[in-house]
């Protein structure tokens, strides 16, 4: 059963509907020192599966789950879910695909 549970807004945006990015919040249950990624893993899997965000060694080593976390940048298979977070996307050096996915550009 779940300790905790999170407040996770998400930013939002659709490049092929959305005219305007906006933000959506969840109430999200975890266990205690659940990371980011599960947060977003559970809100995919049990809220809402049209969230799009990346990741993939969880070992904070590819760079792909790399967003904005409370006004920060972080990897959110490292960072420890807070009880209140604001996820944006990282556009810094990167092409935003759709919400919180995105690659980085080509130099
Ligand atoms: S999933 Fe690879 S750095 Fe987080």
């Amino acid at each position: 059963m779940a300790k905790e549970i999170s407040t996770v807004k998400l930013w939002r945006f659709n490049p092929d509907v959305d005219r305007e990015p906006y933000y959506r919040t969840y109430e999200v249950p975890h266990e205690e020192n659940a990371t980011v990624l599960d947060c977003l893993n559970y809100i995919y899997e049990h809220l809402d599966p049209s969230i799009s965000y990346r990741y993939a060694c969880k070992i904070g080593f590819c760079v792909s789950c790399l967003m904005v976390i409370n006004g920060k940048p972080g990897f959110t298979c490292l960072k420890i879910a807070e009880k209140e977070m604001t996820i944006e996307p990282q556009t810094k050096k990167a092409k935003l695909i759709k919400d919180l996915a995105t690659i980085f550009a080509e130099d």
